[in-house]
């Protein structure tokens, strides 16, 4: 028989009464911001915001274009902004919610393999775990500890 490699990937499931602070206050910025998207393509309105080292919070949305490649997700945008202009500040968490446009309740997201591969960049650059909080329609946080619970196998050293 062959070797064969197995991961765990694991996601921990926080109801809402067991939020930290810390977790609601993220997911209620991720939440806020969702309203502002612009998504008039596939009306799936989508919030991220990111925690860094100093207790700082930014966040954005997802930017969809007419040429639909071209449109950006959340969890990238709100990355590109915030390492673009604080590169030596590193993020710690990054929460995500989204809803469906006209729907009172939230929908249950995760990142889309772009976004797992660009977090991942950035866990590469510091050096250490970003906790990624993901929303569901239950409004339970869905908790990966670290890229390798969304990306196992991921692709992140030229050197082998
Ligand atoms: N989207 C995000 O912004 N983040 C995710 O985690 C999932 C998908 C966006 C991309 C597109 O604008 C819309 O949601 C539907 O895929």
């Amino acid at each position: 028989m062959n070797k064969k490699i197995e991961v765990t990937a694991s996601l921990e499931v926080i109801a809402k009464n067991d939020w930290t602070v810390e977790e609601a206050t993220l997911i209620l910025k991720a939440k806020e911001i969702l309203e502002l998207a612009h998504a008039p393509y596939s009306k799936f309105l989508v919030g991220a915001s990111l925690l860094l080292e100093n207790g700082e919070i930014f966040s954005a949305n997802n930017q969809e274009n007419v040429s639909f490649p071209v449109g950006v997700c959340a969890e990238r945008a709100v990355l590109s902004y915030v390492m673009g202009n604080f590169p030596n500040t590193k993020p710690i968490k990054i929460a995500i919610a989204a809803k469906r446009m006209g729907e009172k309740g939230y929908a249950y997201v995760t990142p889309c393999g772009m976004c797992r591969q660009m977090i991942n960049e950035y866990e590469i650059k510091f050096g250490s775990s970003i906790e990624i909080l993901m929303l569901n329609g239950q409004e339970e946080i869905l908790k990966a500890k670290g890229i390798e619970h969304l990306l196992p196998f991921r692709f992140h050293n030229l050197n082998g």
